[in-house]
């Protein structure tokens, strides 16, 4: 079958069951308008919903004073943003084109794009919001790679995929939306013993006691829970997913949200990023387990 072939009617609702939760991220995300995530992605037609890693290159920025700054901090982020994903994707090992891929939590699909491209592969997502599913098929019609690349409206705790079909799952910056042990327990489900899952996201850090103030400021912004590191690891040992890499990448995000915080694109909740990296009750991490 093709993955085209039952993307003509996406489905405007949650499948069943849907907590009144989702229902209220599922509104969240259908309303998502930041020009922070559209004028990225408009820079080459790969939309994210993620931040960005890794040094800036100063020489691509310009003179602060040159009209063309914005332009260019918007291009910068967004490479940031793309290396991010390249990151992930990297730590997905050896991914055949014959293998079908899950992005859980999806958003509006830049990350499943760049996984197609590398690997030649399918990419099934998964998101709450008919707007990002809609857009996201859309986007992969016009890049003609529409056979290869299906978002559907699904909840990523009910993956509406056969057991053992997937070679590499990922969730980036979407399991702060779920509890972790019901996720892991999904994702064991449908991945092929031997396939391996990363995530990236932002954890509390269990060396500082309980989430901070900034860590809750988050959570109210953006209608999320974030997890700590321990509870990730907990729930993957639960779940026949074994880490082979526990990745710390706060430094490398630091500069992107630092160069963020100088633009017109800021959302209010920049301050929040920094300042809980900062004191180390928030980290930025990778971490990928092979299903055993
Ligand atoms: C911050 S966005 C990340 C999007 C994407 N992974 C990226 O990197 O651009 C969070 C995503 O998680 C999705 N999400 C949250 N809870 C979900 C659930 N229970 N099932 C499926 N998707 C979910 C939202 O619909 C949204 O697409």
């Amino acid at each position: 079958m093709s993955l085209t072939d039952d993307i003509t009617t996406p489905s405007s609702a949650i499948p069943d069951p849907a907590t009144p939760y989702q229902g209220d991220i599922a509104r969240y995300w259908d309303h998502e308008a930041r020009p922070v995530n559209l004028r990225l992605g408009d820079v080459d037609g790969l939309y994210h919903h993620h931040y960005g890693i890794g040094e800036i290159d100063r020489a691509a920025l310009g003179d602060p004073a040159d009209t063309e700054r914005e332009k260019k901090v918007i291009a910068e982020l967004h490479r940031l943003e793309s290396a991010q994903a390249d990151l992930l994707l990297d730590n997905l090992g050896d991914i055949r084109a014959e293998s079908t891929l899950l992005d859980a939590g999806c958003g509006r699909g830049g990350s499943m794009v760049m996984a197609h491209q590398r690997f030649g592969c399918r990419v099934e997502g998964l998101t709450l919001s008919t707007q990002q599913a809609d857009f996201g098929n859309k986007r992969a019609a016009e890049l003609g790679i529409g056979e290869f690349v299906r978002s559907r409206v699904a909840n990523m705790l009910e993956m509406p995929l056969e057991n053992g079909s997937i070679a590499g799952s990922w969730n980036n910056e979407s399991s702060m939306y779920v509890d972790l042990h019901d996720l892991f327990a999904e994702h064991s489900r449908v991945l092929a013993v031997g396939g391996r899952y990363v995530t990236i996201t932002g954890c509390w850090n269990p060396k500082y006691g309980q989430p901070s103030k900034w860590v809750s400021q988050i959570n109210a912004h953006f209608e999320c829970n974030i997890h700590s590191r321990r509870e990730y690891l907990r729930a993957m040992a639960d779940n026949r997913l074994v880490p082979q890499a526990v990745i710390d990448l706060t430094p490398d995000t630091l500069p992107y949200w630092e160069l963020r915080n100088t633009t017109s694109l800021v959302t209010g909740i920049e301050e929040a990023f920094i300042e809980s990296y900062k004191d180390g009750s928030f980290q930025y991490v990778l971490i990928a387990a092979d299903r055993v």
